[in-house]
């Protein structure tokens, strides 16, 4: 991204690179919350990049991070409380098989929103739905207060570049190289040259924890890897919001901790509004702001998680008990 891109008008503005770097680290900051160190979620996402490419990746961020807080400013807008993401009574079957009834939640700008429930109960159905892979049969499905329930192809592929979803799998380009996957959305925009293509793949792959895989072809790539370029892909599509479907099953437990942390400083550096479908429940007690419930289609509970825990519903201290059981506290 040339400097020139952002215009100086005044010289009390700063490009977005200097707004990133004031968030991260002014001291007052940093001293009024407690005078206690930084917090792992402050920590700059650029911090650990190499000289090279740190500054293009800075640049890249804090130009997202900006696109972000001003879409959240317009949606809000209207009424402060508006979400960004909404589901209002949505129904969905496959033939007779009823996989969403009258399901209801919603997730404010910037805020994250954990899906729990147990295998099958449609959590991979609702982001398939977002993203307008899969239309619901009926209810209203909002996002960045439009309703998308009834878009054609072509309108959704104007939403796709504001939401964009990591699958577990990764869905990469399976015959283009890893640096190639995460360059394609940096090449749709057509704006950037190869260089700074170069460093923002190079800087993007380093901040998700697999520096210098470039060259290899995802099948060359682990189950964790796979997910981490995914992540760094769709960093690369600067979106405003990211779907993620359970990002730390099926990688060990230093990937998983890697990959959370990673979700937690994205949303809190970039104002990411994010939807995060887990089984595991530390993880959506260190992410969610808000979490639904899904069970025998039904959206059973829709609050924070001290709600949840206070919550006499049977089926979710049933859920909470087994997680007890599983992951001793
Ligand atoms: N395209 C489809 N056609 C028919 N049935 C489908 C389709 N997609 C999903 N289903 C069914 O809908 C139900 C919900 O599936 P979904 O993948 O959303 O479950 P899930 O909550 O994500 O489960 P898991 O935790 O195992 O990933 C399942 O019974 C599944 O078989
Ligand atoms: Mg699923």
């Amino acid at each position: 991204m040339p400097d020139n891109e952002f215009h100086r008008t005044d010289a009390s503005i700063h490009t977005p690179a200097e707004r990133l770097a004031d968030v991260n680290l002014d001291p007052e900051r940093i001293s009024d919350s407690d005078s206690s160190p930084v917090s792992e979620n402050e920590r700059p996402l650029t911090e650990e990049l190499s000289e090279d490419v740190a500054p293009a990746v800075e640049e890249f961020m804090a130009e997202a991070a900006e696109q972000n807080e001003a879409a959240a400013a317009e949606v809000t807008e209207e009424r402060s409380s508006a979400p960004y993401i909404a589901f209002e009574h949505v129904n969905k079957a496959f033939g007779d098989f009823k996989v969403l009834q009258d399901v209801s939640f919603c997730v404010k700008p910037g805020e994250t929103l954990c899906i729990l429930g147990r295998s099958g109960v449609g959590k991979s159905v609702s982001l398939q739905i977002l993203m307008g892979f899969l239309k619901c049969d009926s209810g209203v499905v909002r996002i960045a207060g439009e309703d998308i329930s009834g878009f054609t192809e072509k309108q959704m592929l104007a939403v796709r570049r504001k939401v964009t979803m990591v699958f577990q799998n990764g869905a990469l380009f399976d015959s283009i190289t890893v640096g190639e996957n995460v360059a394609f959305p940096l090449r749709e925009r057509g704006e950037l040259d190869e260089e700074q293509i170069g460093k923002i793949v190079k800087g993007l792959l380093e901040m998700v924890g697999v520096a210098g895989m470039e060259d290899l072809l995802p099948s060359d790539l682990s189950t964790g890897m796979k997910r981490s370029v995914a992540i760094a892909r769709a960093l690369a599509s600067q979106p405003e919001a990211v779907l993620y479907d359970e990002p730390t099953t099926m990688v060990d437990p230093l990937m998983a901790h890697l990959l959370g942390d990673l979700i937690q400083r994205l949303k809190e550096q970039l104002h990411l509004t994010s939807i995060v479908v887990t089984h595991d429940m530390r993880f959506a007690e260190k992410l969610a702001d808000r979490i639904v419930f899904l069970h025998e289609g039904k959206a059973v509970f829709f609050g924070t998680m001290e709600e949840m825990r206070k919550s006499d519903n049977e089926i979710l201290q049933e859920f909470l008990k087994r997680d007890e059981l599983v992951l001793p506290v």
